[in-house]
């Protein structure tokens, strides 16, 4: 009897199976699928410019990464996430050596992985160096059962972590024949050079600092084809290290301290195509190219996108919603929500306290497409605790205190130069 029912079931299934091979959803690794706890939560930490590697000719550099090791420790053991993302910058890059510049992976993971946590990475423009490429990177991340990063777009100049990770239901065995609750998006808004290249003259080739178009177009089209197969459209969060020029332009708008609240010190911020002209020069002479266009357009047709993430620029931690047409910008917002994570690591630029932004999506929260986000500091306090809800900008929070980490020998400073290079 038993036998029979398998036999059935599988004969209804396979060509399905067959028909959507590439749409329907799938967060497997060695952990099994990403699902909400039985409560009806799921919880994200999001490390955002860990820049771990940095000069690691001197004393100081390894220091940094013993300090954002403990960082990580610290922000875990207060929060336990169902998920870490990891959000761009991971590694300097640009102070790697060829032969063992990934390997500061294992450094960033350890106490995740000593916690049983999956992960999950944006790449940002120090992850792609000469010395350092991104697909590098993903390979090594993949030595870890952990890992859930995965390259879904192929194609030369497109980046490397592009991809989505569905979310199901506690009860989800099966990812065949469950529906996800949430969908989450992974960007790689790329920057930095080019791996082992140089040009001509002998110097480094840059990438360009943007989500390639044929990445939003995928997204687009993918993002149609799982609403298609579910038959529904299922709420979604995005992650890119770059902020886009609609970030820019909200801040412009004004950033206010008690219904944005958040630190807003890196103004103006640097988005997406800065530095790059329209015609795609990147000679210094343009300071911004607008090449981020299909990516926001991308942003605000997708249906039940709730809120993107970005890194990138250290100074900044405010979510603000995009609800507009701002000055300067030929794509309108349709209230997504913008925000900014916390400095996560010792390395890279700026003393302001070490943090996470957290992000708790419950079922019930879910149906009005809303969400709670908060960021947990080093010093174990919580600021900016915000309900990115449908009154989100009106609401009145209390300003965020801008509080620094006091360490002499914390504040990005070269030491000394690495040995062989100009600077
Ligand atoms: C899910 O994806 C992983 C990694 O790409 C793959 O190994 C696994 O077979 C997939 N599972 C299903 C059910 O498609
Ligand atoms: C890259 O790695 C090589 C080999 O370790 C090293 O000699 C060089 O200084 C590094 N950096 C650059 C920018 O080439
Ligand atoms: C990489 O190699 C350099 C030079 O030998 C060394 O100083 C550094 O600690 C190494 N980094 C890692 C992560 O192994
Ligand atoms: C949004 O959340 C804030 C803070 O919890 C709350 O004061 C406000 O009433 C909420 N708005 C809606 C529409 O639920
Ligand atoms: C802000 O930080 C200062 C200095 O650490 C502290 O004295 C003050 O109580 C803090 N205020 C809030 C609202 O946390
Ligand atoms: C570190 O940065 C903070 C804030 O920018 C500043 O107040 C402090 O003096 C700096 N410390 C050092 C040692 O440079």
């Amino acid at each position: 009897m038993l036998s029979v029912v398998l036999v059935g079931l599988s004969i209804a299934v396979v060509p399905l199976e067959a028909a959507v091979a590439k749409r329907y959803a799938n967060s497997s690794n060695a952990f099994g699928p990403l699902t909400f706890k039985a409560d009806g939560t799921f919880q994200i930490s999001i490390f955002e410019d860990l820049h771990f590697g940095e000069n690691a000719w001197d004393s100081w550099g390894p220091q940094q990464d013993i300090n954002s090791v403990k960082v990580i420790g610290k922000l875990l053991t207060a929060e336990s996430p169902d998920l870490v993302v990891l959000n761009g910058d991971l590694i300097t890059g640009e102070n790697g050596y060829l032969e063992n510049a990934t390997h500061y992976i294992d450094q960033i993971v350890e106490p995740l992985v000593k916690r049983g946590l999956t992960w999950a990475s944006a790449y940002g423009n120090h992850d792609h160096q000469f010395n350092l490429s991104a697909a590098d990177i993903l390979a090594r991340e993949g030595f870890w059962p952990n890992s859930r990063t995965r390259r879904m777009v192929s194609g030369e100049g497109v980046g490397v972590s592009n991809y989505y990770l569905p979310v199901y239901d506690h009860k989800c065995f099966d990812e065949k024949i469950c529906v996800p609750d949430l969908l989450l998006w992974f960007f790689d808004s790329k920057g930095g050079f080019r791996f082992q290249q140089k040009d001509a003259y002998g110097k480094q080739v840059g990438i360009p600092n943007w989500v390639d178009y044929r990445v939003a177009q995928w997204w687009h089209q993918t993002n149609a084809e799982l609403v298609q197969w579910y038959q529904k459209r299922i709420p979604s969060l995005a992650f890119v290290h770059i902020p886009t020029y609609a970030s820019y332009a909200l801040q412009q708008a004004g950033v206010d301290p008690h219904t944005e609240p958040g630190i807003n010190d890196d103004n103006p911020l640097a988005p997406q195509a800065q530095g790059w002209c329209p015609d795609g020069r990147d000679d210094g002479t343009c300071s911004y190219g607008g090449q981020d266009i299909p990516f926001m357009q991308a942003i605000t047709a997708t249906k039940g996108l709730m809120a993107v993430f970005s890194g990138h620029d250290h100074g900044d931690t405010w979510c603000y919603k995009w609800d507009s047409l701002l000055p300067g910008m030929t794509v309108a917002g349709n209230g997504v929500n913008l925000c900014f994570g916390q400095h996560t690591g010792y390395g890279g630029y700026g003393s302001w306290e070490r943090g996470a932004r957290q992000v708790l999506v419950t079922k019930e929260q879910l149906e009005a497409c809303e969400l709670d986000s908060w960021i947990r500091l080093e010093s174990g306090n919580i600021v900016g605790s915000v309900s990115l809800n449908a009154t989100y900008g009106q609401d009145r929070y209390p300003a965020t205190n801008n509080t620094f980490t006091h360490c002499p020998t914390c504040n990005y400073t070269i030491v000394t130069p690495m040995p062989g290079t100009k600077r």
